[in-house]
């Protein structure tokens, strides 16, 4: 969507945070021992909490309030049976929406003791949120983004996982346009002021390759490589772009 007026933007703001909240409360509930379903009741509880309701459930009939993806799930891990252990690589990712207005947010975390090649990869993939983010600037070309992810990922030595990218939102979990993690040529689209849209790298260990699990939501890795992702929406104003969904002490 493109933001129009205040309304817009005090709606925006108001579920951009709560995702945030949300997510920031789920994080630090993380524990070994604890199934995903569980981590992802106290996500929903907190939602509920703030009127808000899951995006997922709401637009695809999604059966979780959150996505809740482990080791070499990359994303959209159902909630459920799963123990957490010592060790994962955890994703959650909430999206949400209140009153017509739909935010979207994910990070990484990793359960102790931390594997300092999996801390590096975290690391990287902020880095490489935080400089798309840079680029989401009124008139510049929406490829400018995926070309500064890329770079940060090239450093690194990682691959991106080319099919997941960022999307609009704002009036729907996904509108237009796509936001590639990699340079597109032909993705010259010049960012027009107002328009909301995610910026969230996925960089991987290993081949970048996903397949879809028999549950047909849960996107793994087949080579078992471990992935990280960090999420926020974003408001392009001039050259301040507005994350309406960084909270404070978030990433
Ligand atoms: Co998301
Ligand atoms: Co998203």
């Amino acid at each position: 969507m493109i933001v129009r007026n205040n309304k817009d933007l005090d709606g925006l703001m108001r579920i951009g945070q709560i995702c945030g909240l949300t997510l920031q409360h789920m994080l630090a509930h993380v524990e070994p021992g604890m199934t995903t379903k569980q981590l992802d009741n106290i996500g929903a509880e907190f939602l509920k909490k703030h009127n808000a309701t899951s995006a997922p459930i709401t637009a695809y009939n999604y059966p979780g309030w959150t996505c809740i993806s482990i080791n070499d799930e990359a994303a959209h891990g159902i909630p459920g049976k799963r123990v957490i252990q010592s060790g994962d690589v955890v994703n959650i990712d909430v999206s949400a929406v209140l009153e017509g207005y739909w935010g979207d947010t994910g990070a990484s975390m990793l359960v102790p003791p931390i594997e300092p090649q999996y801390a590096r990869l975290c690391d990287f993939t902020k880095e490489a949120l935080y400089a798309g983010i840079q680029q989401a600037r009124t008139d510049k070309p929406l490829n400018a983004i995926g070309k500064a992810v890329q770079a940060v990922a090239k450093k690194g030595g990682y691959r991106l996982i080319r099919q997941l990218g960022g999307h609009g939102v704002g009036r729907h979990i996904h509108e237009k346009p796509n936001v590639p993690n990699h340079f597109n040529p032909r993705a010259r689209m010049r960012l027009k002021e107002g328009l909301v849209i995610t910026i969230e790298p996925f960089l991987n260990l290993g081949r970048g390759h996903i397949v879809t699990d028999l549950d047909g939501w849960t996107l793994r890795t087949p080579d078992k490589s471990i992935s990280a992702q960090y999420e926020h929406t974003v408001i392009i104003a001039g050259d301040n772009p507005i994350l309406i969904t960084k909270v404070e002490g978030g990433h």
